[in-house]
């Protein structure tokens, strides 16, 4: 994404921001087809990901939702700016009342063709005591960022939801980073029985350095290293940015 200009301005509760990677390489990798995709975006945030996909991808329509009531009205916000310079016609969206994304009526979800999550996945077993306890004070970082002691504590949520969804249902797109672990990532789809009918998109991401000192340790392992897809270059650490795609199975 080289033209930035699709996301300017971009509100989020912490002001005006650049897009992160995860959300760059999901809107990037998000299998939309022009004017036929109707897409849920589930823990929508700023909206991003829906955004890019109407004003981009040229989605027929995005419906937007997250468990946090102050996402919803800051996606309506960056929606609205867009509707404005006339990127987006109204009736291309819809925003739902906030909530858990387990509770999103089946209704609703069989009206969409696919639907995303860039999910919480901050593994706190690799997050040190003042960085947990400043997440978990702010409800709304909290519910952005933490991913339980794992990371996949969201992830793992989302899956059973997804796996127990009847038919037919919407295809869905998750993006995971390699640091949690493929093993880990494809165990916690198999407990929901869910089976990865294709490999993940892999994208190139940069580790952030909170996680170094674990990365360092790992480095002595040449399987975890493989399995977290994780490599210093000139210093820096990288990682993987996975899009699963999961089809209509049961
Ligand atoms: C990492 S942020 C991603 C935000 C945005 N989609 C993006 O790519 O920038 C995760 C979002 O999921 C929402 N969320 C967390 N847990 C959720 C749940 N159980 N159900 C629905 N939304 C959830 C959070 O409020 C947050 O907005």
């Amino acid at each position: 994404m080289n033209n930035r200009n699709w996301y300017e301005p971009y509100i989020t509760s912490w002001g005006t921001e650049a897009p992160s990677q995860f959300s760059e390489v999901l809107a990037r990798t998000i299998p939309i087809e022009a004017g036929r995709t109707r897409l849920l975006d589930i823990g929508c945030g700023s909206g991003i990901i829906g955004i890019y996909c109407l004003i981009e991808k040229k989605s027929q329509s995005v419906t937007f939702t997250d468990i946090a009531p102050i996402w919803i009205d800051i996606a309506r916000s960056n929606v609205d700016l867009k509707v404005h310079d006339g990127l987006i016609e109204p009736s291309q969206t819809k925003f739902l009342e906030a909530t858990e994304l387990t509770s999103i009526p089946y209704d609703e979800v069989a009206q969409h063709d696919l639907v995303s999550f860039n999910p919480p996945q901050l593994p706190y077993a690799y997050v040190d005591e003042a960085t947990r306890q400043k997440i978990d004070s702010d409800p709304i970082e909290r519910s952005f960022r933490r991913g339980g002691e794992s990371g996949l504590e969201i992830v793992s949520m989302f899956f059973t939801w997804y796996a127990s969804l009847p038919m037919p249902k919407p295809d869905a797109v998750i993006l995971l980073s390699s640091f949690l672990g493929r093993r880990n990532i494809e165990s916690a789809m198999s407990i929901s029985g869910l089976t990865p009918r294709e490999a993940p998109i892999e994208s190139n991401a940069t580790l952030r350095s909170m996680f170094w000192e674990y990365a360092e340790r790992f480095s002595n392992s040449p399987s975890e290293m493989e399995d977290r897809s994780i490599r210093k270059v000139n210093g820096v650490w990288h990682k993987k940015l996975l899009t699963y795609r999961l089809t209509n199975q049961r």
